[in-house]
């Protein structure tokens, strides 16, 4: 299979320089890979998910996704508008606007249509048990309610690469099982790519292979189930 996403001998630091974050990361992501990306707080998970999405830039090094150069500033906005989908560690919904209307501006943001995106909204928010949920101001819905709904929307342009930054950090365990197997379930379905930066072993162990950042590094591989 071939490699969707490319990050070779990256390096990031914040402040000039005086913190170092990223100190040549390199690893490769096939096509339909679920990966767990661990490792202590404060070691580097979140920047390395926004350096590959573009969020970022990166100091030096080489970032590509589905064969766009993410260091290039001309593609990465194309990039993340089409083919990346990215779910935050708090969800960052629109709290004032429904959650129907939250998962439109992905969708308008392309110049995509409303009609079909109501289906394929409809259709994810039924695999999700949302639905009765979607004309809720986002203020009103309970913390899995609003992680189920990211979901929704993360997913709302079918992108080829899922990064997922503690998405169910801040639920219970019962609504952690519940939003991660929906997670795996829909993406492991469409065949496509997850990073999942977590801190939860269990939740590491069912994804394909678990990568550690350590010292700005990629550590090593463990093997997942
Ligand atoms: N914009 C920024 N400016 C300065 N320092 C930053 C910035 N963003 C991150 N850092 C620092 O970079 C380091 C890595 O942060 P990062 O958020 O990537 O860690 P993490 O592995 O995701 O941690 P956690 O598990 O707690 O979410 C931290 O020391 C953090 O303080
Ligand atoms: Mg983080």
């Amino acid at each position: 299979m071939s490699a969707l996403v490319k990050v070779g001998d990256v390096w990031k630091s914040f402040d000039q320089g005086r913190v170092e974050v990223l100190r040549g990361v390199g690893l490769n992501v096939a096509e339909g890979e679920i990966i767990a990306l661990c490792g202590t707080s404060g070691c580097g998970k979140s920047t390395l998910l926004n350096c590959i999405s573009g969020l970022e830039e990166v100091d030096s090094g080489d970032v590509s996704v589905s064969g766009y150069d993410v260091v290039n500033e001309s593609t990465r906005v194309d990039l993340l508008r089409h083919h990346i989908g990215y779910i935050f560690q708090f969800h960052h919904l629109m709290q004032d606007l429904t959650l129907a209307e939250n998962c439109y501006v992905p969708v308008i943001a392309v110049g995509g249509s409303k009609r079909d995106a109501r289906e394929r909204m409809e259709e994810l928010a039924a695999s999700t048990g949302i639905s009765h949920r979607l004309n809720q101001r986002v203020r009103e819905l309970s913390g899995g309610e609003r992680q189920r709904g990211a979901l929704v929307r993360s997913l709302m342009n079918d992108p080829k690469l899922l990064l997922c930054d503690e998405p169910t950090g801040a639920l219970d365990e019962e609504n952690r099982e519940k939003v991660f197997d929906l997670l795996l379930d829909l993406v492991r379905k469409r065949g496509r790519t997850l990073i999942l930066a977590t801190h939860d072993p269990e939740l590491a162990s069912r994804c394909d292979r678990t990568l550690r950042m350590r010292d700005g590094r990629i550590e090593r591989e463990l093997v997942g189930k």
